[in-house]
């Protein structure tokens, strides 16, 4: 049987770290579903249109995670996002994932509301603006892009915006979604609360 988590929460809330943790726990496959987002927006920067881009997409796309990192493509990213044809391209592959035997966490902006509305565990993760650009300021840096803590801060707020503002599939907790606002909390403390939610679950 299958036993989906979802995650959602805006930029670099701590959703991938959280969902690795679970998932690597209790012996779950993981996606992040940021990643087909970032490689449908990548493969626009060449002028090639969303919806061309959604249909193009490979597994090998998913691999060059450094140049999927970068704020570029993020801001890519997010505008493809707001295609439908884009989301609905992304659905199936979405759903299968989670229906595979064993379990599997998904992290995202729609898991819970749209791609997986019946999953048994639903977490919204969520920071101050100020925590989330200090966190992803030194992830950028650690991984050797240049970048200002002010860039930062814009893209995620810019990001926010068209995620939460879009017409398909916006950003916003399900409503029987538990929310962990992680501003106060070290890593460790956040992903021993997504596992206690997990494991009430089970
Ligand atoms: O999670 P990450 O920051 O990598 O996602 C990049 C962009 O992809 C987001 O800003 C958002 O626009 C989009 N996205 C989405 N739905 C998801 C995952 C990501 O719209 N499930």
């Amino acid at each position: 049987m299958s036993f989906t988590v979802a995650i959602d929460g805006p930029a670099a809330a701590g959703k991938g770290t959280i969902g690795r943790a679970v998932a690597a726990h209790f012996g779950f496959a993981h996606l992040d579903t940021g990643l087909l987002y970032r490689a449908v927006g990548r493969r626009t920067l060449d002028g090639t249109t969303p919806e061309d881009a959604a249909l193009a997409l490979k597994a090998s796309d998913l691999e060059d995670d450094a140049a999927l990192r970068h704020p570029d493509v993020a801001q890519a990213a997010s505008r493809v996002a707001a295609v439908p044809e884009v989301r609905r391209a992304l659905l199936h592959f979405q759903r299968a994932f989670a229906a595979r035997s064993g379990g599997a966490v998904l992290d995202g902006r729609d898991i819970g509301t749209v791609i997986c509305p019946d999953a048994a565990v639903k977490l919204f993760v969520t920071a101050s603006d100020a925590v989330r650009a200090h966190r992803r300021h030194a992830e950028l840096i650690a991984k050797g892009h240049e970048i200002d803590l002010d860039e930062v801060a814009a893209d995620l707020r810019q990001r926010d915006q068209r995620d939460a503002a879009r017409a398909t599939a916006p950003l916003h907790a399900a409503a029987d979604a538990v929310t962990l606002d992680t501003s106060d909390m070290a890593i460790d403390e956040a992903v021993t609360r997504a596992l206690e939610a997990v494991e009430a679950a089970r």
